[in-house]
């Protein structure tokens, strides 16, 4: 693995911002732009940035495997599609949308579809509970979903469209409280 030279230069300028000694805490972008390059999180691509920071592999692949965020196997060309599981998404049909990610996609979490557009994982709360049951798909929250959005989401992004991320059942923000401004 190595950087392109634009992200090369961009990763020593981020190493740059840290105090002597403490060029470790420049991990998460580091690792967030080898990511955005590749795709998904290599090995040879977290000890490119280990040795960038000077740290054990081990220690950078600590911080890989800790979050959601970053991917360790490769991903779909098109989405990886993360469904969280957490007990109000749960609780509120989940397990629907894990189905028909089962179905569309692959059978198993982190497995490619057969034409390698695609791939989905469970994951734990994404901090939208409210809004449940909801998926992130890229950067984007997908919320309020039933079974039948989900599968309608899943087939624009296959044709080329990008579906509108947000509340997927037509409600948005109340109206500001009276008497507050
Ligand atoms: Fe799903 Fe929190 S439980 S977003």
């Amino acid at each position: 693995f190595a950087f392109t030279s634009a992200n090369q230069a961009w990763a020593e300028a981020q190493i740059t911002k840290y105090p002597e000694g403490r060029q470790a805490s420049a991990i998460i972008p580091l690792l967030w732009r080898a990511q955005e390059q590749e795709g998904w999180l290599s090995r040879p691509a977290i000890e490119h940035v280990a040795e960038m920071l000077g740290m054990a592999y081990i220690r950078a692949l600590e911080v890989a495997t800790f979050y959601f965020m970053f991917q360790l196997q490769p991903v779909g060309s098109v989405a990886h599609i993360q469904i969280c599981g957490t007990t109000s998404c749960m609780i509120c049909g989940a397990e629907d949308l894990i189905g028909v990610c089962k179905e569309k996609i692959a059978p198993k979490p982190h497995q490619l579809s057969a034409d390698g557009k695609f791939s989905w994982e469970e994951v734990e709360c994404l901090g939208a509970c409210a809004n449940a049951p909801m998926a992130q798909i890229g950067k984007d929250y997908y919320e309020d979903l039933t079974a039948k959005r989900m599968g309608e989401i899943i087939d624009g992004l296959a044709n080329g469209q990008v579906p509108t991320p947000g509340p997927q059942n037509g409600r948005y923000a109340a109206e500001p409280l009276k008497g507050l401004t």
